[in-house]
C-alpha cells in the first residue's frame, strides 16, 4: 500500500501555497476517501455513457464499444485510487502529475477550494499565477472526478458562485450580476491566522476584459459534478439555480443583434490578450452552445426554470443553424465562398455577410485538405477569419454542436494536417500565426504573442484532453493514443510548460510557465479518459436531433 501510495504520489500534500497545519489534516482526510465512491460513480458513469451509445450519437459505434470494453476492462487502473487493487504498472509521469497537481491545490479557511494557476518555483515573477483560474480549474476538476474525489469540485462550485454574488465595478462602472470571476486569489494572513479571498472579474486582467468564458465553464463543471457524483442536490439547490439564470440572462438578453451568436471583445477568454478573436469567436460560441445545454439539463421547471428554458430553446436552435451553417468550411464550401458575388442586396443572397472573396487568405487554398472541414474563427458582416482554433472544435465535437459528420470531417482534418495542428507537441492553439505586418495591426505589436509562440500559433498542452475527448466521442482513440505519446516524450522531462513555440512546437515557450497545472491536469484526464472512456459522459452531449439544419453533404463527408 505504502509502496503503491509513493509511487502514484497520494501522499505528499505538505508544501502547497498558503496552508497551515490543520489544513493539512483536512487534506489528508480528503485523500483518504474511501473507495466506495469511485465504485458508485463508475457505474453512473457507464449507465449515462451507454445511454450515449444507444442514442447513436457515437461513431462509429463498433469500434467505440471495443474501446469502452477495454477501458471498463482496465478501468481506472492508471488513476491512483485505483492502483492500489491491481497490479498494473501506471506510466511514472503519472504519479508525478498526480504529485504535481495536489502540490497546486489552494486551501480556504482548510478547505480545498481550487488549483493555483502554476507553481514555478524557478520563476522570479509570479504575475497571476498564483490565482485559481475559472477556466484551469476545469482540467483539475474532471481529473478530481474521474479519481472519485469530488469535494474540491464542490466546494469550487460553491465559492465561485459566491464571488458571483459580489458588486462588481470596473472604474465607476457596474457590471452584469451573472459575471464570474477569471480568477481569485487566496491569501493567509499569518498573524490573524485568517485566509482572505480577492477576485478578478476583469478589473485587473490585461485589458479589463470581463471572462465571458467564467461563466459557461461554471456550468458545464457543474453538469460534470452532477454527472459524476449523481449528486443532483447542488445543481438542484436555489443558489445554483440562480447562479445558472444569472449567467444565462447575461448572454440571453435581447438587444440589437441579428444574429445568435454572443457578441464579444478581444481577450475575453482563454486567448486573453488582443488577437483579434472580436466579434463572434467560435470558442466563445462553441462554450455558450453547450452551457446552454448543460443549463437545460439542469435548469428546474419552476415558474422561473420555465421562462429560461424556453428561450434556450428557441436560442439553440438558431445558434446551431448558424454555426453549423455560416462557420463551417471544407474544400467545397472554400469553393463556394471563392466564386463569391458581392452586393447581393436581398433575402436570396447566398453571401449573406457580403464576404469579399479577395479577403480569403492565401494560406488555407493549399491548407484545405480534399477529406476533412473545421468551423473557422469568426463570422461578421465582410469578415471571416478562417482561422482554426483548437478549442472552439473540441468543444463543438463534445457539445454535439458539430452534427456528427462535421465531427469526423474535424477529425480528419487533424489527421491530414498533423504537422501544422498537433506537430511534435499537441496541441496549437491557433493555426496559422500572424506574422509581420498583420501580426502589428492585429495584435497591437504585443511582444508576448509573436508568431508561432503562445496564443499566436503557440502549442498548449491542457488542450490534451479536449482533443483525447473529442476523439474518444468520434471513435477515433487511437489518434489520441498518439498525442499522449507525443506528450508522454518531453512533457515531464521539460517541467509541464504552459505552452511551446515554434510551427512544429519544439520549443519551450518563451515566457513559459514550468508546472503549470492545467497542462498538467490536462495530462491526467486525457489518459484516464482513454484508459476508462466512461468518463466523456461528464463533458460530452448526445447529438439533439432536434437541431438538425439543412446543410448540403459535402464531399468531404462521404466516408
Ligand atoms: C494566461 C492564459 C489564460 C490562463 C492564465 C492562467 O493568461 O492566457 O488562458 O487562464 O494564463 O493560466
Amino acid at each position: 500500500m505504502d509502496g503503491v501510495r509513493e509511487r502514484t504520489g497520494l501522499r505528499k500534500v505538505e508544501s502547497r501555497a498558503s496552508i497551515t497545519e490543520a489544513d493539512d489534516l483536512d487534506l489528508s482526510r480528503l485523500l483518504e476517501r474511501p473507495r466506495l465512491k469511485l465504485e458508485r460513480k463508475r457505474s453512473f458513469d457507464e449507465r449515462s455513457l451507454s445511454d450515449h451509445a444507444a442514442a447513436g450519437s457515437l461513431r462509429p459505434v463498433d469500434s467505440y464499444e471495443s474501446v469502452l470494453s477495454l477501458g471498463a476492462m482496465r478501468s481506472v487502473l492508471d488513476t491512483p485510487t485505483s492502483s492500489a487493487h491491481n497490479s498494473f504498472e501506471p506510466h511514472p509521469m503519472v504519479a508525478e502529475a498526480w504529485d504535481a497537481l495536489r502540490r497546486s491545490i489552494v486551501l480556504f479557511r482548510g478547505h480545498p477550494v481550487g488549483t493555483i494557476a502554476a507553481y514555478d518555483h524557478a520563476s522570479e515573477e509570479v504575475l497571476n499565477y498564483d490565482q485559481v483560474f475559472v477556466r484551469d480549474f476545469v482540467p483539475s476538476a474532471l481529473a478530481f472526478l474521474m479519481n472519485g474525489e469530488p469535494d474540491i469540485v464542490k466546494n469550487f462550485l460553491l465559492k465561485t458562485l459566491q464571488l458571483q454574488g459580489w458588486e462588481k465595478k470596473i472604474d465607476r462602472f457596474k457590471l452584469g450580476e451573472g459575471v464570474m470571476p477569471a480568477s481569485f486569489k487566496v491569501s493567509h494572513d499569518p498573524i490573524r491566522k485568517t485566509d482572505n479571498l480577492t477576485a478578478d472579474f476583469g478589473e485587473s486582467a490585461i485589458g479589463r476584459v470581463a471572462p465571458v468564458d467564467s461563466g459557461f465553464w461554471w456550468i458545464i463543471l457543474l453538469r460534470a459534478y452532477t454527472k459524476s457524483t449523481g449528486d443532483s442536490a447542488l445543481a438542484e439547490s436555489p443558489e445554483c439555480q440562480r447562479g445558472m439564470r444569472l449567467i444565462l440572462a447575461l448572454c440571453l438578453s435581447e438587444g440589437f443583434d441579428t444574429f445568435p451568436t454572443l457578441l464579444c471583445a478581444d481577450g475575453c477568454s482563454m486567448i486573453d490578450r488582443r488577437m483579434g478573436i472580436y466579434g463572434y469567436p467560435i470558442e466563445i460560441q462553441a462554450l455558450f452552445f453547450m452551457a446552454l445545454r448543460c443549463a437545460l439539463s439542469m435548469l428546474k421547471q419552476d415558474a422561473e426554470g420555465k421562462e429560461f428554458i424556453a428561450r434556450i430553446v428557441k436560442r439553440l436552435h438558431a445558434l446551431s443553424y448558424h454555426i453549423r451553417s455560416y462557420f463551417w468550411i471544407d474544400f467545397q464550401q472554400l469553393n463556394d465562398i471563392y466564386r463569391y458575388k458581392t452586393e447581393e442586396y436581398s433575402h436570396t443572397a447566398v453571401n449573406k455577410f457580403n464576404v469579399i472573396p479577395d479577403s480569403i487568405p492565401d494560406w488555407i487554398f493549399d491548407f484545405m485538405p480534399a477529406r476533412g472541414g473545421y468551423f473557422i474563427g469568426n463570422v461578421s458582416p465582410a469578415r471571416m477569419d478562417f482561422r482554426w482554433f483548437a478549442l472552439g472544435n473540441c468543444v463543438a465535437i463534445l457539445s454535439s454542436l458539430a452534427t456528427p459528420e462535421q465531427s469526423a470531417a474535424i477529425m480528419d482534418l487533424l489527421e491530414e494536417r498533423w504537422d501544422q495542428l498537433l506537430g511534435e507537441m499537441p496541441l496549437k492553439i491557433a493555426y496559422p500565426a500572424l506574422e509581420s505586418h498583420e501580426w502589428q495591426i492585429v495584435t497591437g505589436c504585443d511582444p508576448k504573442n509573436t508568431r508561432w509562440s503562445y496564443h499566436n500559433g503557440g502549442t498548449w498542452p491542457v488542450l490534451l484532453w479536449l482533443f483525447t475527448a473529442a476523439c474518444i466521442k468520434t471513435g477515433r482513440p487511437q489518434i489520441a493514443r498518439r498525442a499522449i505519446d507525443l506528450a508522454e516524450n518531453r512533457l515531464s522531462k521539460d517541467g509541464w510548460p504552459e505552452y511551446y513555440d515554434g510551427k512544429l512546437g519544439r520549443y519551450i515557450g518563451k515566457q513559459a510557465r514550468k508546472f503549470q497545472t492545467w497542462s498538467i491536469a490536462g495530462y491526467l484526464v486525457a489518459k484516464m479518459m482513454l484508459e476508462d472512456p466512461s468518463h466523456l459522459g461528464m463533458i460530452s452531449l448526445e447529438e439533439d436531433k432536434a437541431m438538425k439544419p439543412p446543410i448540403k453533404r459535402s464531399a468531404s463527408w462521404t466516408i
